[in-house]
């Protein structure tokens, strides 16, 4: 284990280009179809393996959404409902015999109530248990905005059931927190009032077989005080000058490992964790790095992450979409950003809200939800020329190439593809787990 940081450095950000067509999402039709006119939606993720493959269970697809329930069906209330979605956030879940997006099933909410620590439920992963029949472990930020800002990746255990009619959830009784912002390693709310700390993502590292957990976090140390030194800042043109305000972005891909043994035991409690020193920095490029994930391909370790425009800093700008990050030598790094900029897939500037929460699986399938399509004239103010989403968008697929990306396929709303199917004997049942 090292403790090498690497960096999205500012003349990195500055190759990012709106609207190539081999990074940009296609714009997407008004006349979209919506899952279930009863829920809204957005970060969604597919039942998987600790390994990162998509698995069915007992031949049914089965993927989480962030939801809220719908309070006026008529869409009256649609942008105010919309915008205040965070604080009333709860992870439910869908299924579907096909998988092609046609025919999700909302299932509800799996947690019980008893596991409520925090009023909200924001990203995690659903992650079928290495060595069990049926159990799942549902990692997720637990998240209260009151009396301060908090956010703790927690974990809570169930099961899954399926039969010919559905699927079903057991358990789920209890959260676990598995470990918090410290200061050292990443900001915590004394340092920064808007501290990012969420978005737990676990996974089997193929090269040591244990267990890591990403996370969304930002650079340790005083929100606003940082130097954006050369390291920061990369080989810049001649007469470049670093924006006002480039401190205030500190984002970082955090990381923690599991104790030996932990993994086996179901047990993710806090002394199992040690926090280490983050894969990436985006300091004096950008404040938020959202929902890290990670994908091992052709020896090659591929780190994906998404991102705003508004919350790029010191004047450099890119779309709503996923960047990403490869290294060479495994998951320590070093880090390059993928097609040199970092983009992988983009908003189109005729669409710049159009999606976001983009999951790139093991086998380049990207999964996103709609969020806001622009209509005839003004936007986003005005609520009679766009259209919210609140459902799933296209998935797309782009080919990892290296260190290049290309988008390459579209195919259908909330499409899923499953790399395996659950728990019958594969390839990664072989594989060491700590
Ligand atoms: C990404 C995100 C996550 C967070 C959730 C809250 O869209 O901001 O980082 O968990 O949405 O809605």
């Amino acid at each position: 284990m090292s403790s090498y940081t690497s960096r999205w450095t500012i003349a990195d950000a500055l190759k990012v280009h709106a609207d190539d067509p081999t990074t940009t999402m296609p714009v997407i039709a008004q006349d979209f179809p919506t899952m279930d006119e009863s829920v809204m939606i957005w970060d969604t993720g597919a039942l998987r393996n600790i390994h990162g493959q998509t698995v069915t269970f007992k031949g049914w697809h089965i993927i989480w959404s962030l939801a809220v329930d719908k309070i006026d069906l008529t869409n009256a209330d649609i942008y105010d409902e919309w915008h205040s979605r965070n604080n009333r956030a709860y992870i439910g879940y869908w299924y579907s015999r096909t998988g092609n997006g046609a025919d999700w099933q909302w299932g509800g909410r799996p947690l019980n109530t008893s596991a409520d620590l925090r009023p909200h439920e924001w990203s995690g992963g659903l992650v079928m248990r290495e060595g069990t029949g049926n159990v799942v472990d549902m990692f997720y930020t637990s998240e209260a905005d009151s009396p301060v800002n908090q956010s703790v990746p927690s974990v809570s255990s169930g099961q899954i059931f399926a039969d010919e009619n559905g699927v079903w959830f057991g358990g789920f009784e209890t959260t676990t927190e598995m470990f918090s912002a410290d200061g050292i390693h990443n900001a915590n709310s004394q340092q920064d009032e808007y501290f990012d700390f969420r978005d737990p993502h676990p996974f089997i590292n193929p090269a040591d077989g244990r267990l890591y957990c990403l996370y969304e976090s930002n650079v340790a140390g005083m929100r606003g005080d940082f130097v954006i030194g050369s390291d920061e800042q990369g080989a810049l043109p001649p007469g470049f000058e670093v924006g006002s305000g480039a401190q205030y972005g500190a984002a970082s891909i955090g990381i923690a490992v599991l104790a030996d043994g932990a993994y086996k035991k179901g047990d993710f409690s806090g002394q199992n964790w040690t926090q280490l020193d983050p894969l990436v920095s985006a300091l004096g490029v950008n404040d938020q790095m959202e929902r890290p994930h990670i994908v091992f391909k052709d020896g090659l370790t591929y780190l994906f992450t998404i991102s705003h425009h508004s919350t790029y800093s010191g004047n450099l700008g890119g779309p709503d979409g996923v960047y990403g990050f490869v290294s060479e030598k495994g998951l320590f790094g070093p880090y390059k950003p993928l097609n040199a900029s970092g983009l992988v897939l983009g908003n189109p500037s005729a669409a710049p809200y159009q999606t976001y929460s983009h999951f790139v699986d093991p086998a380049g399938y990207v999964q996103a939800f709609i969020d806001t399509l622009p209509g005839v004239g003004e936007y986003p103010n005005n609520p009679a020329t766009f259209r919210i989403g609140a459902t799933l968008a296209p998935t797309v697929k782009i080919e990892l190439d290296g260190d290049r990306t290309f988008l390459t396929e579209v195919h259908g709303y909330g499409q899923v593809y499953a790399q395996a199917a659950w728990p019958v004997g594969a390839a990664w049942d072989k594989r060491p787990a700590n």
